[in-house]
């Protein structure tokens, strides 16, 4: 029986949102897909158009059963529109609109601030299947490489959700504003991706389960915040991306956490026991640890510029509109329009990193990305645990918030990763010891060789503890096509 949970498969889109008898937006939709389609071949997975993966597609938004696994060449990928439900009588949690029913068309005034948010999110999905579109030559197994091409996929899905939302509520502007995020590209010199770490290269799989633990988790901050939001096909599109997001991070808790446990169980087997003994490490064909901490330290930095500055007015007009709310703004004992309180932001002044308050409502951005670090530290502390349980004297850290920035107070501050002030010219000489160097990434991409065989992976990592959907370890996650 088909519930209102359920997919609807009588157009080329699946949804549940009708789209059949929505013919504007259906045709609007239907002129934006050759083009998408197009991307997707030029600028997503290189090769393997041909091949069958073993993917999970969305059927319903029923949070208990919402996806069907099945072998499925990428381009046949069911792209779909999906909003979870709608939840009856919901009211804007925030801002001077606390408390009206929640809009379910565009609020004439916020139209501008709406869109610019919807494209910047958009913008960031496709961006993000650009940097990784070689990784699949590499691949350390086929379970790898399913999880990267389910990342794909689903990141394509996410550009789909934002087009919609564009194409729907916005008009002409909105369907510009689709057509421009198929040509914008990651790392472009004239038409370059709306944001920093975008535009980044993901050269090995080392920085794609870093990137996946990191930069996805920004995006799911930001989709955290635009599900508190007052327009409420926002914040349904927003909640049922994020059952999706989860898996991407996991893809990158996994990941990071198996390439050091390979690296512990080699020191152990060859008895090594200072983790900075690097050639002998290295040696062994797995990646030293001080080098995977360089790898975070990289990827986290970059990440926390994605929250913008710590004081905005952007972000406190945005809040106060009722557009985008904090984390779990819902479950937050306040009065939710952050009229007396104040919130802890650094600074950086004469050389010295100071704290000082300031009105909660500028600082919305600084207090989404405190909730971020808290999050990220979650998995930090379980990789850990892994190098403890090898009995290797070593723990990773997540830097200060000072170290290595490109935006907010602490931009191009010479500063440690452990909060300490030094001199620039000393900033320069060291970093290195912090950031990969050159020789650190010649030395991964060294370790990056393809391994096809089903159940056998690259020496530099070791295998998942259980598989996709429960199959057994030497399951055929990809079906490679011979030419
Ligand atoms: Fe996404
Ligand atoms: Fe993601």
């Amino acid at each position: 029986m088909a519930g209102i949970m359920d997919v609807s498969y009588d157009t080329q889109i699946p949804n549940n949102i009708g789209l059949s008898s929505d013919r504007r937006v259906l045709k609007a939709l239907e002129k934006w897909h050759p083009g998408y389609i197009d991307w997707w071949k030029g600028s997503g997975p290189d090769g393997f158009l041909e091949d069958l993966v073993y993917l999970r597609t969305a059927v319903s938004v029923d949070p208990k059963g919402w996806a069907k696994f099945d072998y499925v060449k990428m381009p046949d990928y069911r792209w779909g529109i999906l909003l979870a439900p709608q939840v009856e009588g919901r009211i804007i949690p925030c801002g001077q609109h606390l408390g009206e029913p929640a809009w379910q068309e565009v609020p004439g005034e916020y139209r501008s601030l709406m869109r610019r948010l919807i494209v910047i999110q958009g913008d960031t999905e496709p961006a993000s299947v650009e940097q990784q579109r070689f990784l699949g030559k590499t691949a350390p197994s086929l379970y790898d490489m399913r999880n990267l091409f389910q990342v794909n996929v689903e990141e394509g899905r996410h550009l789909w959700a934002m087009v919609y939302l564009l194409q729907k509520y916005f008009g002409a502007d909105g369907r510009e504003e689709a057509n421009e995020l198929l040509k914008r590209q990651s790392g472009s010199e004239e038409k370059p991706r709306m944001l920093g770490a975008f535009n980044e290269e993901t050269p090995d799989w080392l920085s794609f389960f870093m990137f996946t633990y990191f930069t996805d988790r920004d995006g799911k901050m930001q989709l955290e915040a635009l599900a508190q939001s007052g327009f409420d096909p926002l914040s349904r599109t927003c909640r049922f991306m994020l059952t999706e997001e989860a898996h991407h991070m996991f893809v990158g808790e996994t990941g990071v956490g198996r390439t050091i446990q390979r690296t512990c169980e080699a020191m152990n087997a060859a008895g090594i026991t200072d983790p900075y003994d690097i050639d002998k490490i290295r040696a062994l064909g797995v990646i030293d640890l001080p080098t995977i901490r360089k790898k975070m330290n990289l990827h986290y930095t970059l990440s926390l510029d994605l929250f913008g500055r710590e004081v905005s007015t952007n972000a406190a007009n945005a809040f106060n509109a009722g557009i985008k709310g904090r984390y779990q703004e819902v479950k937050i004992d306040d009065d939710h329009q952050l009229q007396d309180a104040t919130y802890a932001v650094s600074e950086f002044t004469g050389g010295q990193i100071l704290v000082k308050d300031v009105p909660a409502l500028t600082a919305i951005n600084m207090r989404l990305r405190d909730d971020y670090s808290r999050d990220a530290a979650g998995g930090v502390k379980r990789w850990n645990a892994i190098i403890k349980k090898h009995g290797i004297d070593f723990a990773l850290e997540l830097p200060h918030e000072g170290f290595h920035r490109k935006i907010g107070v602490f931009e191009g501050a010479p500063i440690t990763p452990d909060g300490l002030v030094i001199t620039s010219d000393e900033w320069a000489a060291r970093r290195d010891e912090w950031l990969p160097s050159k020789a650190d990434g010649d030395f991964i991409q060294s370790l990056m060789v393809a391994v096809h065989g089903p159940g056998e992976y690259a020496g530099w990592i070791a295998p998942p503890r259980v598989g996709i959907d429960n199959k057994p370890g030497d399951y055929e996650y990809v079906k490679l096509y011979m030419a």
